[in-house]
């Protein structure tokens, strides 16, 4: 039975989402269609496609009350919109139904977990915030939240732990049992990622910490996931108020990945490497599915919380995702490249070889907003090391944005200054790559509102929200010295 919040904002979505033209959406990342959205939650296969909700709130561009919108897709790349799947309309989530994860139970039904936050009043007029993990039960459309709602409550956490700032489920199965982690703040008010364990979803205890911040990397941790891969145990998360850390983390709200070996009697991560996970302006919250042949897949909010004021009035929605990624670990290091599917794709194609590029130039077919574009810089042989390497792209008018390479520091830059974006929006984020003796291969994802960029085959990745006007679709080459590039750049036809 759907309650009145649920039957308002599918009819909402009924009347308002068709009047939306396609063209303003963009054409292969995930967005609300109306309306704010952020994290993905409940990512996961389900009958054989891949789910996909986030949070919601379709009634304002702003974050309000959080809904789950839905979508699924066959292949990560052409989704389908389902109706919102849940509301804040119970007792225990009626201040909002906060991120969370889904699986599919053995018994066919599609098991959502989140965050429930219900808000009270002390008699002296405080107001304090409850935050629980919580159920719903469904069947790929409706759901229905679970009668013995919360299933974890404050009465699960370890001494000290916050009941305020306890969010944000990832529950997964293993060896026929259920576990799940979620981000806790610490006495110390810094963020840890505590695991809990079940036989059956509903009735859960709590194993231990499998990670703490120590106030080392940011505050709150946000949005956590754990999951094995190539042989290493990764945790990633998203650690609020991070202070800035040479060029590998930014202020703010940013994200983590922690490499290492869990440790099963302590439930416990050792840790061997640490990494942010993408190294542009816009990232936040990823979850992660376990596709059936085999690929962890990650998907993300395209979005920095300190921006999200910055978005044009004439679009009807706010908040995109990134495109989907493939995950390896090598050498300790997460690697991420964006799932195959996208290659079905590919249409028009414009191949260039061996170009000399010094000056600036723009090549034959080589322009676009929606594109898969692979180029490869090398130095000129016999000729000395080139100093920079510059890509202008979504070039137009007063608008470009930059990508620059320095092979002395092994440095990418990315300046996004003149994409449109106001002035208070942060506009440049430099990372440093490995040190290719001036080799370098850059592979552009771009799309209406966006550029997602993989460094030497995905060693990095680096996303960026743009909103520069659709007419700006011109790309260059240039470098200080002489370098040799090729490029092989498809449009992408949907
Ligand atoms: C992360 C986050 C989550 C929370 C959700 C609320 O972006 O703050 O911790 O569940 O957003 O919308």
């Amino acid at each position: 039975m759907e309650s009145d919040k649920l039957r308002k904002v599918r009819a909402f979505e009924a009347e308002h989402l068709p009047e939306v033209p396609a063209e303003v959406l963009p054409a292969y990342h995930v967005t609300g269609g109306v309306g704010w959205i952020n994290d993905p939650n409940g990512f996961s296969v389900y009958r054989g496609e891949y789910h996909l909700f986030f949070q919601y709130h379709p009634y304002s561009k702003q974050w309000g009350p959080m809904h789950w919108g839905h979508v699924k897709t066959k292949d990560f790349v052409r989704w389908e919109r389902l109706p919102a799947a849940m509301a804040p309309d119970a007792e225990f989530d009626r201040d909002g139904c906060f991120s969370g994860s889904a699986l599919e139970l053995s018994d066919g039904r599609h098991l959502l977990m989140y965050t429930g936050v219900r808000k009270e009043r002390d008699p002296d007029g405080t107001e304090r915030e409850f935050q629980t993990q919580c159920i719903a039960l469904g069947d790929g459309v409706d759901y229905k939240k679970y009668g013995g709602n919360p299933v974890i409550d404050a009465s699960l956490l370890p001494e000290g732990g916050s009941a305020r700032d306890f969010r944000d489920p990832k529950i997964w199965r293993e060896n026929g049992r259920f576990y799940a982690v979620a981000g806790n703040r610490c006495p110390d008010g810094s963020g840890a990622v505590l695991l809990f364990e079940s036989e059956d979803a509903l009735r859960w205890a709590y194993l231990g910490a499998l990670a703490a911040s120590g106030n080392r990397h940011g505050r709150m941790w946000e949005c956590p996931d754990f999951f094995s891969l190539d042989g290493k145990d990764v945790l990633i998360v998203s650690p609020q108020e991070m202070i800035a850390e040479g060029l590998e983390f930014i202020d703010g709200n940013v994200t983590l990945c922690l490499v290492g070996t869990f440790d099963r009697g302590e439930s416990r991560l050792v840790r061997e490497r640490e990494q942010t996970i993408d190294y542009g302006l816009d990232f936040y919250a990823p979850q992660t599915l376990l596709t059936p042949d085999g690929r962890r897949v990650m998907i993300a909010w395209m979005q920095y919380w300190d921006s999200v004021d910055w978005n044009p009035e004439e679009l009807p929605f706010f908040g995109q995702m990134t495109f989907p990624r493939e995950l390896r670990v090598r050498e300790g290091r997460l690697i991420q490249t964006p799932v195959r599917e996208l290659e079905g794709y590919r249409g028009a194609c414009a191949v260039h070889r061996d170009v000399r590029v010094s000056e600036a130039v723009e090549l034959p077919g080589v322009s676009g907003r929606c594109l898969d574009m692979t180029v490869t810089v090398r130095p000129a042989a016999g000729e000395e090391m080139y100093r920079l390497f510059r890509m202008e792209t979504a070039m137009g008018g007063d608008h470009v944005t930059e990508i620059v390479y320095d092979p002395e520091t092994s440095t990418v830059r990315v300046d996004r200054r003149r994409s449109g974006a106001p002035d208070h929006v942060l506009g440049v984020r430099a990372f440093e790559v490995r040190d290719r003796g001036g080799k370098l291969e850059l592979r552009l994802l771009m799309d209406r509102y966006s550029l997602e960029l993989f460094v030497n085959g995905g060693e990095q990745a680096a996303s960026f929200a743009l909103y520069t006007p659709a007419e700006a679709e011109g790309i260059r080459f240039s470098a200080e010295g002489t370098v040799l590039v090729d490029v092989e750049k498809y449009d992408l036809e949907f």
